[in-house]
């Protein structure tokens, strides 16, 4: 169309169609293992982001697949998508690495963001937070603490930063 120009750009893969199995390359990707926990059941509980043993009080505490769970995914997908398959609802707004409403703290394992307008660095590196809808993990195994919006912290942060 005259007078219009396509621009190529490389948006995050989210939206219909982005879980594919398959890259472009047509080669699988690799899969990964979620183990997520609820911000909200550490909070309650008193329990401590910091604690080693965190994950596995959670495993032992009973909670609700919608607070503790272990769930399978592909490493195109962001930890966002992989919830969101398996059919669990986590808190979202832009989609887009701009908000910070899907915060979330990973854990343990190697998850990494390809769009972040939110975090500061020392967010990421130091205090492990991620945008769930532009992470993608890494690794064969992640853990991540969701729901984080329901921090004291990250409220704040948002509330600071719009
Ligand atoms: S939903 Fe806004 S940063 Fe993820």
């Amino acid at each position: 169309m005259e007078g219009r120009s396509v621009v190529d750009t490389d948006l995050p893969k989210v939206g219909p169609g982005a879980s594919d199995d398959a890259d472009q390359d047509g080669e699988e990707a690799d899969p990964t293992t979620l183990e997520y926990l609820d911000h909200r059941a550490v909070i309650e509980r008193g329990w401590d982001l910091d604690d080693p043993d965190l994950f596995e009080k959670a495993a032992a505490a009973g909670l609700d697949e919608s607070q503790y769970g272990v769930i399978e995914g592909d490493q195109d997908q962001t930890i966002l998508q992989i919830a969101e398959d398996h059919g669990l609802k986590w808190p979202f707004q832009c989609r887009s690495g701009t908000c910070a409403r899907c915060a979330g703290v990973l854990a343990d394992g190697e998850a990494e963001m390809d769009m972040n307008l939110f975090l500061e660095e020392e967010e990421v590196e130091e205090m492990d937070y991620r945008l769930t809808c532009t992470c993608y993990p890494e690794s064969e195994k992640v853990q991540l603490v969701f729901n984080s919006i329901h921090s004291e912290y990250v409220r704040s942060l948002a509330q600071e930063r719009g």
